[in-house]
């Protein structure tokens, strides 16, 4: 079984261009056989770039629709929401302790930010959250929480997949174990990638989009006002490089595409052309947006679908395996003895006599368990001679009445004494 997961970060309104190259491709790749698939809403990740509670809220809820809506079916795949799993929280924690700060001061988006300072002669780190810099731990411990094996992501997100793999691979390496296992980026090589409404790559930091489930005659319009060339109706057009026949390529079969081609060759006018264009779109649209609709007016069928989502997520996955993390780097509960720890007090260190003079010039002995535990403190002899003698008659002692002597003071109950007496005996024979 390979484990597929993808975040999407909660940040604005779903376009064509998030549901061509990723919410679409990914559906395909939920309904193969092999896969277990994990989609989430990045929602912690969205508090880097917005702080606008509403619009966290809101585009939260318009994801969330659109993939179900798309055809997400949340009980064949782990669909949750990132903020429901603490669990994620608590690697990125364990996570930041072993990343490196150079690897993250290499991160593109942290330095892109460094080098736009630089530029405007601000200061290196102006106006730089630590969230943004520690952006890729987060990512990782999304990743590495389910040992997800393939993430499809766009080129962009590569090197964030390479840190995954680092911090994972430091981890294992500091803590001993296979904990994790390192994911490999899968970069969608023949997903389109859309031109926006100036021709440039459709995405919101351009403002160039067309809103997924913009109403049909906004739609249209918006479709209407691609940027083309002024060539008249009648006029042989170029297929290649054309932004309406890339953007109709991606919504039409083979067979509908070779046809337009014919089209543009033939002279469509750009009007004509724009026209099936919207039909062909809105014909895979429509049914989709109607589910939409209907999801977005029950925001609360949607909050328990992520709720539900996360619950089962946390209890068969994130819970048991970040207790076991927990034990890895330590955070243990102190009654319980580790096995490791018992063996290598066993082994190592036995339990001991120590005699010695202290300031009052009289001689004393300790009796000391393998961890330097003090079991055992006599009270001051004239000579060591004597000191020893009481130390020989212990070594041999198997009753608790041996220890009932004003010589010496138990720190621990008598029972324990006698054991620890027990293992040096083992010890030394
Ligand atoms: N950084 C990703 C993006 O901007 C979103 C994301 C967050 C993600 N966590 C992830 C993607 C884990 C893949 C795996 O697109």
């Amino acid at each position: 079984m390979t484990r597929v997961l993808t975040g999407i970060t909660t940040s604005g309104t779903p376009h064509l261009g998030n549901y061509v190259g990723a919410v679409r491709p990914a559906i395909a790749t939920s309904r193969a056989s092999g896969v277990e698939s994990f989609y989430f809403l990045a929602d912690l990740h969205s508090l880097v770039k917005v702080q606008d509670a509403t619009r966290v809220q809101r585009s939260t809820l318009e994801i969330a629709a659109t993939w179900l809506a798309a055809g997400l079916e949340p009980d064949k795949v782990w669909f949750y929401r990132q903020s429901d799993i603490p669990e994620i929280s608590e690697l990125n924690w364990f996570l930041t302790c072993v990343a490196g700060k150079g690897v993250l001061n290499r991160a593109h988006a942290y330095k892109a930010s460094v080098d736009r300072n630089r530029a405007e002669e601000e200061d290196d780190d102006a106006g730089i959250s630590a969230g943004l810099f520690m952006y890729p731990v987060l990512m990782a411990a999304d990743i590495l929480l389910f040992n997800a094996n393939k993430v499809p992501v766009g080129r962009d997100q590569v090197q964030h997949i390479e840190m995954a793999r680092d911090f994972g691979q430091r981890f294992n390496h500091l803590f001993g174990g296979e904990y994790f296992t390192l994911p490999e980026a899968a970069i969608e090589e023949n997903v389109a990638t859309l031109p926006g409404l100036d021709g440039r790559k459709m995405s919101k930091s351009y403002d160039n989009t067309i809103p997924l489930f913009a109403p049909r005659e906004e739609m249209r319009k918006l479709i209407a006002s691609i940027v083309t060339d002024s060539r008249l109706p009648g006029e042989a057009k170029e297929a290649e490089g054309s932004h309406v026949f890339q953007l109709y390529q991606a919504f039409a079969s083979a067979e509908e595409t070779a046809q337009m081609r014919q089209a543009f060759a033939e002279g469509i006018g750009w009007g004509d052309a724009k026209q099936q264009l919207f039909e062909r779109i809105d014909a895979e649209v429509a049914p989709m947006r109607e589910r939409y609709h209907a999801l977005i007016a029950r925001p609360g069928e949607i909050e328990s679908i992520l709720r539900d989502g996360a619950r089962r997520l946390r209890e068969k996955y994130a819970t048991p395996f970040l207790a076991e993390l927990r034990q890895a780097v330590g955070l243990r509960d102190l009654s319980h003895r580790s096995e490791a720890q018992d063996k290598s007090l066993q082994k190592s260190t036995p339990p001991s006599f120590k005699q010695y003079r202290d300031t009052d010039n009289r001689f004393y002995f300790k009796f000391l368990d393998g961890n330097g535990v003090l079991l055992v403190q006599s009270n001051g002899f004239d000579s060591p001679k004597e000191a020893g003698q009481l130390i020989a008659v212990l070594k041999r002692a198997d009753q608790a009445d041996a220890m009932e002597t004003p010589e010496i003071n138990l720190l621990v109950p008598v029972q324990e004494v006698l054991t620890a007496l027990g293992q040096l005996r083992e010890a030394d024979a």
